[in-house]
């Protein structure tokens, strides 16, 4: 099972940005701990993170064909892009959509989730634990 692991805009700032709100934890670390997790689940993932709209629905269009599961965080894109939601009905991989903090729970604008109608599931504000608990949502869904 191949799993693609898409970050957006300022999550490479993990760490360094709000880190009340995000946590302490880096990018780096953070994608250590998902690609030891995904090696201990037997699948093979692959991390991108990109600042940029485009960027982000070139690597979801890139996917089709080569992997069978996304775990998504768009970042900032989440409340705006519908460019992204299009890209992931476009390739129709199941889709988990992830949010270190709990959106639903801060600025009203934030409560706004395009993608999510393209995700059949969205974990958020358990912190950067969400990725793993995408993964294996995403192993689940392939078995079923
Ligand atoms: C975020 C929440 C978004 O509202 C914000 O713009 C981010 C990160 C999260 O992981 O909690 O950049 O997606």
């Amino acid at each position: 099972m191949d799993i693609l692991v898409i970050n957006g805009p300022n999550l490479n700032m993990l760490g360094i940005r709000e880190p009340d709100i995000y946590g302490k934890e880096t990018y780096t670390s953070l994608i250590e701990k998902i690609e030891a997790y995904a090696e201990k689940k037997n699948v093979n993932v692959k991390c991108y993170q990109s600042n940029h709209e485009g960027d982000l629905v070139d690597v979801i269009q890139f996917a089709y064909g080569v992997y069978d599961g996304i775990v998504i965080n768009p970042g900032a894109y989440t409340h705006t892009s519908i460019a992204i939601l299009d890209a992931l009905k476009a390739v129709g991989i199941p889709a988990v959509e992830v949010h270190i903090s709990d959106v639903d729970a801060r600025e009203d604008f934030r409560k706004i989730s395009y993608v999510r109608q393209a995700c059949f599931e969205t974990i958020s504000g358990k912190g950067t634990d969400g990725y793993l608990l995408a993964i294996d949502s995403l192993i689940k869904k392939m078995k079923q």
